[in-house]
């Protein structure tokens, strides 16, 4: 779908569906509507009258309609309070969501919100992502008919403003839907090499150099823990490493880094899941896919500043030479880890990612996403992410951003005190805890990888994967982080 900016009167674009926000009350009195309910002969009044739709939050009408271009319009209610960011954010997906079918689709963007490039950013992320859907595996009668091929923003002046942010709000859309697939896409035929080889085309046909080391080169690097997880799997394990380096990298910037837990599918390993627990659980390479579509953002926003995204993509399976509780592995960093539980797998994978990023890259800030712990959820529920970080500065930016971005962080306590549960008899540490604090005592294994890096672990288990819609995001893969990064990214650039 591609969006683009309309100067056109809301009565004259040419679109199979309207929509347009209506503040509480205002529908027929405010000139906007009152012009288009005379255009379509009080049509718009008449339903909200017989429906009860009065323009308050939550509300949304839709209505038939002859006399302007639009065959129908859809109302949707705006409240009485004053525009927020998320307002047209929202308004926007549910815009791309009701006019999935139709093959245009009109949006008039809100007046009354001061930062009016903001606005058409968002709402142009809001339809993209509104429109999503994962059509890859559907034939015949269950792929859809039509879809929504243009979405015109309707503004009443155009400016090189909001052209950019029109391209901006695409640049993240795409981004995050690119994201979604990935995490969408069924485990046998995402795999490890298929998300790598996924990875490398996207990323080079955006112009982000792509590194990827296949199992031999991962073990020269001696990357054991990650490779014990790969162990019991006939997919070969491998790591990839995007680079955002561009022409101009804005003077005294900070130099990022981001690792994504890669695990195309968690089976629990021999320390088997259940079915229930096993069933969503090729979500398990959700920040992988946060990642890579973090860096995809990168490039498309050419973004002046240094940007670097890696992946460990692995299976945790159960195959004959699968790894063992009671097993121990000396890690990247040098430190010797006895295996508790096999599930337990993202944190091997993550902790010899995170020390040779560390080593070889040093960024200023090393960042991580990955679907953790089933613990984070239970502290924190299906829609917020838990953030540990080592850094106030770092942890409140962040918080900052995701604020803005309508993306829920919760900040969680490294408390150092839960450290001694992973202490080992035979070992330098076990890699996990007692039942408590499992998404604490899990950051806190991770922290002794990072070595002196600034750094932020983010737990995205609840928010990456979705079994219903919740606000912006979609059923299943959802890209969460993506928003919040780049927001992020962007408020380190000023
Ligand atoms: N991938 C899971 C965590 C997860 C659970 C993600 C639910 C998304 C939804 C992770 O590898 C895992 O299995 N964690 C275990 C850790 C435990 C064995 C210490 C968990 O949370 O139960
Ligand atoms: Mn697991
Ligand atoms: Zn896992």
């Amino acid at each position: 779908m591609k969006v683009s900016i309309s100067t056109d009167a809301p009565t004259k674009v040419r679109a199979d569906l309207l929509v347009l926000g209506v503040r509480t009350g205002q529908l027929g009195k405010d000139k906007l509507t009152k012009q288009l309910d005379k255009a379509v002969h009080g049509a718009l009044t008449d339903a909200a009258k017989l429906e009860d739709f009065s323009g308050k939050s939550g509300e949304s009408l839709r209505v038939t309609v002859r006399g302007i271009e639009a065959g129908v319009v859809l109302l949707v209610g705006l409240g009485d309070a004053a525009l927020k960011e998320s307002d047209f954010r929202l308004l926007a997906v549910k815009s791309a969501q009701a006019g999935m079918k139709y093959a245009s689709i009109a949006l008039v963007l809100p007046e009354g919100f001061e930062d009016r490039a903001r606005a058409a950013r968002l709402a142009t992320e809001g339809l993209l992502g509104g429109n999503y859907k994962y059509t890859q595996y559907l034939t015949g009668d269950r792929l859809p008919k039509r879809r929504t091929e243009v979405a015109h923003l309707v503004v009443t002046k155009d400016d090189g403003d909001l052209r950019r942010a029109v391209r901006d709000g695409g640049a993240v859309g795409e981004s995050v839907n690119f994201a979604r697939d990935l995490v969408n896409a069924p485990p046998n035929d995402l795999t490890p090499s298929a998300l790598a080889e996924a990875a490398r085309s996207e990323g080079e046909a955006r112009g982000l150099s792509v590194k990827v080391w296949d199992k031999k080169a991962l073990e020269k690097l001696g990357m054991n823990l990650f490779l014990a997880v790969a162990r019991g799997s006939s997919e070969e394990p491998r790591m990839v490493h995007m680079t955002w380096k561009p022409k101009k990298v804005k003077a005294g910037t900070k130099k990022i880094a981001f690792v994504g837990k890669g695990l195309t599918f968690d089976s629990g390993g021999l320390c088997i899941k259940p079915p229930k627990s096993m069933i969503d659980m090729k979500c398990d390479m959700a920040g992988a896919a946060a990642t890579v579509g973090i860096m995809l953002a990168c490039a498309r926003l050419e973004l002046p500043i240094e940007v670097h995204g890696f992946i460990g993509a692995t299976e945790n399976m159960t195959g004959a030479s699968a790894y063992r509780p009671g097993d121990v592995f000396t890690s990247h960093e040098g430190k010797t880890v006895e295996i508790i539980n096999t599930d337990a797998e993202g944190r091997l994978v993550l902790a010899d990612v995170l020390s040779y990023v560390a080593k070889e890259v040093a960024p200023d800030y090393l960042i991580d996403h990955a679907t953790l712990t089933g613990a984070c959820m239970v502290a924190l529920g299906p829609w917020t992410a838990g953030l540990f970080a080592n850094d106030d500065e770092l942890a409140a930016g962040y918080a900052r951003a995701a604020g803005a971005e309508g993306e829920s962080f919760w900040r969680m306590p490294l408390d150092e005190d839960l450290r001694d549960a992973l202490k080992s008899d035979i070992a330098d540490m076990k890699h996990v805890g007692d039942s408590h604090g499992g998404s604490i005592t899990a950051a806190l294994f991770l922290k002794e990888f990072v070595g002196k890096s600034k750094w932020m672990h983010l737990d995205i288990a609840g928010p990456a994967f979705l079994d219903r819609p919740h606000h912006q995001f979609p059923k299943g893969g959802t890209g969460f982080g993506i928003a919040t990064a780049v927001r992020f990214l962007e408020s380190l650039v000023g």
